[in-house]
């Protein structure tokens, strides 16, 4: 079954020529019309996947004390900005808004900005933030321009992972881009640009052999020497959670519909695609854009450093039967091995005051 964006793309293929990965990527989630976030609410039990926030509100809970812990050890700036990126329902910020009043002045100081590309999202992240002053903004570059001088405190959790990836095939001599074209039938498929001499990926040479692939975000290097830059000047921390690992190395575009892979040319718009987070590539970005980062942590040995295992048995007191059960089983989801706890993981980028609470500096 094909969709209205597969028809929109096959036609600007035929005159056009084969797309890259980014440029599918981008249109499938965001067209302005089909895009799979502009279209409609994507995430929850009855979304097509649940993250870390909707599984319990401890998540929330425990990254929001670590920035406030952050605020507080920078003198408590006031003014500062507080930036969510890719906030989805908006239950991330409502828990850490929630878990925060206990902190004198945060709640006073902070100037809250949601970086929201989807109409549809930024409607149900209002209803669930009603009764706080909240902007919105389009990118980053747009937050960080109309606060021009502030520190920043940001929270990022599954955003980088939506940010479009190109992705190179190594041959003897060079590389070769997958691109997205048409077959013969005219359906939309996968090929191979010519070879090119892809000077940003110099550097990977060392590292990778002949039928390699390797990922590149261009986006989100440009984003995390963005935030590097705002950090390194004007002091802050950026807290980063996505799946993914350090060098990107092998093909991890995947799309999701209704809790299952599925093929990502089948319908586009309609499945939610994603590619692991490169976080050696994120941390040199950081770097060259002037300010330190932590070591990329797991999401569980994160947790478990806030201290999940105290507020969990705490919120355990007021539960039991399948409450109890739900909530217990939640705790498990995040952080176990097997579950979120090490395929997620954890990076900072910080100015020289260090990481926050739970990440250790970079060695
Ligand atoms: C997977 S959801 C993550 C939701 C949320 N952080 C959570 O943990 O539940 C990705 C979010 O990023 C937004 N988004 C995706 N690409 C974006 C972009 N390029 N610019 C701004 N927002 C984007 C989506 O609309 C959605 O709100």
């Amino acid at each position: 079954m094909t969709t209205p964006l597969a028809e929109i793309l096959a036609r600007r293929i035929r005159t056009e020529g084969p797309v890259t990965l980014a440029e599918y990527m981008r249109s499938c989630l965001l067209h302005p019309e089909h895009g799979y976030y502009t279209r409609r609410e994507a995430l929850g039990a009855r979304g097509d996947f649940i993250t870390a926030p909707e599984i319990s509100q401890v998540f929330g809970e425990l990254l929001g004390l670590a920035l406030a812990q952050s605020w507080i050890d920078r003198g408590r700036p006031a003014p500062f900005l507080l930036v969510e990126a890719g906030p989805g329902r908006g239950t991330l910020m409502a828990d850490l808004l929630r878990a925060t009043r206990i902190v004198p002045g945060f709640h006073g100081a902070m100037r809250l900005v949601l970086v929201e590309a989807s109409p549809a999202m930024r409607r149900r992240q209002r209803k669930a933030l009603a009764g706080h002053a909240v902007e919105w903004a389009g990118t980053i570059d747009e937050a960080l321009s109309r606060h021009a001088d502030l520190p920043l405190l940001l929270v990022a959790n599954e955003f980088f992972d939506a940010l479009p990836i190109r992705q190179f095939i190594r041959t003897p001599t060079a590389w070769r881009e997958r691109m997205v074209g048409l077959d013969e039938a005219g359906k939309l498929a996968f090929g191979l640009s010519g070879e090119m001499p892809a000077a940003f990926l110099a550097e990977r040479l060392a590292d990778t052999r002949e039928g390699d692939i390797v990922e590149i975000s261009l986006p989100a290097l440009a984003i995390a020497r963005t935030l590097a830059g705002r950090i390194a000047t004007k002091g802050g921390v950026a807290l980063i959670i996505d799946y993914g690992g350090w060098r990107s190395l092998g093909d991890t575009f995947q799309a999701v519909e209704n809790h299952a892979p599925v093929d990502p040319l089948a319908r586009p718009g309609m499945a939610d695609l994603t590619a692991h987070v490169d976080f050696a590539a994120l941390a040199a970005a950081a770097r060259e854009g002037g300010a330190c980062h932590s070591a990329m942590t797991a999401q569980g040995a994160f947790l478990e450093a806030l201290g999940i295992r105290a507020r969990a048995a705490a919120l355990a007191r007021r539960l039991k039967g399948p409450a109890l059960e739900n909530h217990l089983a939640a705790i498990r989801r995040l952080t176990s091995p097997e579950e979120m706890g090490t395929l997620f993981k954890v990076m900072a980028i910080h100015d020289r005051l260090g990481p926050p609470p739970g990440l250790p500096p970079a060695a």
